[in-house]
């Protein structure tokens, strides 16, 4: 059984874009959401719109120890417990590599790919002891092919989505569900101006927060171990995996435009500063 009505689900990301809608419409289904994030403000005003106490702000910055802990602190002080664990949460920042700051490297493996990892590393002694328990990746199209400009990024979903693939075969005998779930470009503050001025040179279709996160649910639901949205993402995706060098020759087609993008973007620092950019 893979429906969330009845459960308690962690997501992080919940105050994003696809986030708040994925944590309103968990709720609506019936969910108990533990809805992570570090804007506070944002969580409440979240949790505001749905019926009481179905979403539950957890204020925590998962690039630290302390937010790991007090994730897994509340999961286990949970009233109803969590027996899915959504991992949402992400950054982006969009650039050539060689322009990116240690900072920006730092920040995008530890959020999208180290605290996804701990984070189950917490709370997998509690979900291997439910008899229905699932932990839910959330991916990317740049998981499963490098794009020029999200090289940091790209790393980062790959590393999930190897971690997740890993973690779902050591638990094939087990209850435990893992799904890697990846959606295309996406409307949401993730995206810089630059990156939406791009895909729309670029002819890149954006998909709406809502409408992903309706996706998401019902792929959630049916339990699919592994899904990519959009069409020709799915296509490029498993191109990607057996024959990457027809990825190279289109990807290299749109390399001078992502330069363009990219230098556009690109802050005027010099190196002390990038070192110590936010
Ligand atoms: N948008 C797209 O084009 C797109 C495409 C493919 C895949 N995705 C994936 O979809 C998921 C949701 O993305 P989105 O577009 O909704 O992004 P978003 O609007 O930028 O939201 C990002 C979320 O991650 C949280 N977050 C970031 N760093 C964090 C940290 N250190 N600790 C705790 N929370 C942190 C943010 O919380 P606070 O703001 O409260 O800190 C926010 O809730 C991500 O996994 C992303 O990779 C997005």
């Amino acid at each position: 059984m893979n429906g969330v009505a009845g459960r308690g689900v962690l997501l992080t990301g919940a105050s994003g874009g696809i986030g708040q809608c994925l944590a309103l419409r968990l709720a609506e289904a019936g969910a108990t959401v533990y809805a992570v994030g570090r804007r506070a403000d944002a969580l409440h005003a979240l949790a505001a719109r749905a019926r009481p106490g179905a979403i539950r702000p957890v204020v925590a910055d998962l690039a630290t120890a302390d937010g790991i802990d007090a994730v897994r602190r509340a999961v286990a002080a949970a009233p109803i417990p969590v027996s899915l664990l959504i991992l949402g949460a992400a950054d982006s920042r969009f650039g050539l590599f060689e322009h990116s700051s240690v900072v920006d490297v730092q920040a995008q493996v530890a959020t999208n790919l180290v605290a996804p990892m701990l984070l189950v590393r917490a709370l997998l002694p509690c979900l291997v002891r439910l008899p229905e328990a699932g932990v839910v990746g959330i991916g990317s199209t740049f998981g499963s092919l490098g794009y020029p400009g999200f090289a940091a990024y790209s790393a980062s979903k790959f590393g999930l989505r190897g971690f997740l693939e890993a973690l779902a075969r050591e638990h094939a005998d087990t209850p435990l569900r893992v799904q890697y779930l990846s959606p295309r470009a996406t409307r949401t503050a993730l995206n810089s101006v630059a990156v939406d001025a791009m895909n729309a040179e670029l002819g890149v279709a954006v998909d709406d927060a809502d409408l992903v996160a309706a996706s998401l649910l019902e792929a959630i639901e049916s339990g699919t171990r592994r899904r990519q949205l959009g069409w020709p993402e799915r296509l490029f995706a498993r191109l990607n995996g057996a024959l990457p060098e027809l990825v190279d020759r289109a990807l290299a087609k749109q390399l001078p435009i992502v330069r363009r993008f990219a230098r556009a973007a690109a802050p005027v620092v010099s190196d002390t500063a990038l070192e110590s950019r936010p």
